[in-house]
């Protein structure tokens, strides 16, 4: 019988950072669900990538002084880059792609060009706002204050030539597939989705940008590349070999099962992804799924807030399973879930050392001590023990219902139900006294047995979570590869009758929870501070010189603050009267108002220029200039005025 197929995806990263614990995240669902369809004998396709066009990749390669490309190729295949991760994290991915790739770039272009065909994508004019010294156009809401959102000037109005999608044509399809199939879960994102963007109107959507240069250029019109979302949702069937030849399983694959996204995108998925294959008639795929974000300190993760968690930093103190565990144990899938490093701890402890851990060692020691590591075969059924068996071969059916649905905690919850009870079973027939007497020898064996048993069936289902763990238990318990199986999970006594068990070292070590946190919560302060440090931008130095002889011409002087005041009808304009040892005198102003309430500097002693012309500002001359120091944390200007050592007289040179 041919297999049945089943092709998922995680959304394509960004490697403009490196990737994060939220990005991990995703990732191990999507790892888990590939495994477990595995498992069940599907024939899989598990496809994640990277997304590399854009301004933002542009512009962080310019700050890094490298390419795009060689900055890419660093954070992309460098050391603890974005595949190093998905090793670390056992991640079995059948494929991945990289939107730079030649054979996803050329597919685009056709892609493009047959939307473009077939008429819904057209030329028109972008309106927005522009900034001419940093030739850079806006739109309004990118906009700070008003202004531009580097430079902080002032930006006039501008058109730009671009290309248009028309999703507005595709938006009654589009909203009967989300109110009318199942297409977009949780069933909660659908309201969203048609409240916010299809009942207002879904715009045509601009699909092309001349601003810059990093993107896929449209081959019919070239300073246009394609914009970057357009480039990166058809890496779900270019990856495939759709439209090239690098690939040929877009038959076998597509239409997709499920992609994965985080719940920000989710917009991008299911109203101009659906819309976009409709215009190129192809099958929509089956689900989209929305997932919810880890939050740090109450906010989604970012590396200029600092509050992101390093999976290689996670992984290495508590191991790899452990990390993936907790992801999918703690949060509902569908919701956002608050990360914090107790919450971690916890869980490991709690649910790995205490229940899953023990219940292995436990048993594997006492088969050990009673009975030389191998069982024997006589056996005693009791009554009680069919509560156990019950539960555990029922288990498959929940987990199968849970994970078809994408339920990952509530999976593991059952599982944990079932251990639960195996490690009440135990002190409940306290194998330990019945050792005390030979005539229950079959008893024991028994007991034993139904533990071994239901061990075998929990790491069984436990493998789409935790591979390197089950294959651990596996072993321990003296499983062999029938034991391993879909199938075998649900029946009862498949471990062979004389199973012989190996013991090992503690499978999920007891962490020293307040050591362990004090440790995290260093590393992550620490980051903070890096954050908050490379958020801070000073103008880059000056490649001009000035000659000696006429900078030996300012007169830069220590004055002295004698009043200030604000200037009637200025927001900007500060009135310093100050002493410069002249004995007369001299009035300056100064823009800084925003950053310093007049009386704070009355007795200071500051630096001033003192033979500029004067200058005239709202009717007030001006005679000379205060010297002040500046600098940008996170874009936003940070002036200090330049103040220094009272001890220094007014009047005083400075040189
Ligand atoms: O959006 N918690 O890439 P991306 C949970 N290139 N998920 C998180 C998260 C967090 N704290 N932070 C990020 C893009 N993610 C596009 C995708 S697909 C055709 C193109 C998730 O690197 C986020 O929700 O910004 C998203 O699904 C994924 O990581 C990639 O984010
Ligand atoms: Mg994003």
């Amino acid at each position: 019988m041919e297999k049945k197929k089943f092709y998922i995806t995680t959304p394509i990263y960004y490697p403009s950072d490196k990737l994060h614990i939220g990005h991990t995240y995703c990732t191990v669902a999507t790892d888990a669900m590939a495994r477990y369809k595995r498992l069940t004998g599907c024939d899989v396709m598990f496809l994640t990538g990277t997304d590399e066009h854009g301004q933002k990749i542009e512009n962080k390669a310019d700050e890094a002084g490298v390419t795009p490309k060689e900055f890419l190729d660093r954070i992309v295949e460098g050391e603890k880059g974005v595949l190093d991760l998905w090793k670390l994290m056992n991640i079995s991915n059948d494929r991945f792609i990289r939107t730079t790739d030649g054979y996803h770039c050329e597919a685009i272009q056709k892609i493009f060009r047959k939307m473009y065909d077939n008429g819904d994508i057209y030329k028109g004019a972008y309106k927005g706002k522009y900034c001419t010294p940093c030739e850079s156009f806006w739109t309004e809401s990118q906009l700070v204050n008003g202004k531009c959102p580097d430079c902080g000037r002032e930006v006039h109005d501008a058109e730009e030539e671009a290309y248009f999608f028309r999703l507005g044509k595709y938006a009654d399809r589009v909203r009967d597939l989300l109110e009318n199939t199942d297409f977009l879960q949780p069933k909660s994102r659908v309201n969203e989705m048609v409240n916010n963007f299809i009942k207002p109107g879904l715009d045509d959507l601009c699909v092309s940008r001349t601003s810059f240069k990093w993107g896929i250029p449209v081959d019919f019109d070239p300073g246009h590349v394609v914009y970057v979302w357009v480039d990166a949702l058809f890496n779900y069937v270019t990856a495939l070999g759709f439209m090239n030849d690098r690939y040929h399983d877009y038959e076998k694959y597509w239409p997709a099962d499920v992609h994965f996204v985080g719940k920000e995108i989710v917009r991008f998925h299911s109203i101009i992804w659906p819309a976009m294959l409709m215009s190129m008639d192809m099958p929509l795929p089956k689900h989209v799924f929305g997932h919810g974000w880890l939050i740090m300190d109450g906010g989604k993760m970012s590396k200029s807030k600092g509050n992101v968690v390093d999976p290689y930093v996670l992984a290495e103190k508590f191991g790899v399973d452990a990390l993936r565990f907790f992801l999918l144990r703690t949060f509902p899938f569908g919701s956002d879930g608050n990360f914090s490093n107790e919450l971690l701890i916890n869980t490991i402890n709690n649910d790995l050392a205490n229940d899953l851990g023990n219940i292995v060692s436990r048993t594997v020691a006492m088969v050990e001590k009673y009975f030389g590591s191998t069982l024997p075969t006589e056996r005693k059924e009791k009554d009680c023990d069919k509560e156990l068996t019950d539960l555990a071969v029922s288990l498959r059916a929940k987990y199968e219902d849970d994970m078809e649905n994408f339920r990952f905690q509530k999976a593991l919850e059952d599982i944990f139900t079932v251990i639960d009870r195996a490690n009440k079973f135990i002190d409940e027939n306290t194998p330990w006294t019945l050792a005390k007497d030979e005539a229950n020898r079959a008893r024991l064996a028994t007991v034993m047995y139904d533990l071994l048993e239901t061990i075998r069936i929990c790491a069984v289902l436990l493998t789409p979570f935790m591979p390197d763990t089950a294959e651990k238990i596996f072993e321990r318990i003296g499983a062999n590869d029938e034991c391993k199986t879909w199938d075998s999970a649900e029946k009862w006594g498949v471990l062979p009758a004389d199973s012989t068990v190996v013991k090992g070292d503690a499978l999920f070590p007891r962490i020293d929870a307040e050591k362990a946190i004090e440790e995290l919560n260093a590393i992550q302060a620490e980051q903070k501070k890096n954050a908050a440090d490379s958020a801070v931008e000073t103008e880059p130095l000056s490649e001009e010189n000035v000659d000696f002889d006429t900078f030996c011409k300012s007169d830069m002087r220590a004055v002295k603050i004698k009043a200030c005041e604000a200037v009637k009808k200025s927001d900007k304009l500060l009135k310093f009267t100050l002493d410069d040892g002249s004995g007369t005198d001299r009035i300056i102003l100064s823009g800084i108002r925003k950053h310093y309430e007049p009386e704070q500097l009355i007795g200071k002693t500051a630096v001033a220029i003192l033979n500029l012309p004067p200058r005239k500002m709202m009717g007030i001359p001006s005679c000379g200039m205060l010297i002040s120091a500046v600098h940008k944390v996170n874009g936003e200007e940070k002036l200090n005025l330049l103040l220094v050592d009272d001890s220094i007289p007014a009047g005083a040179k400075l040189c």
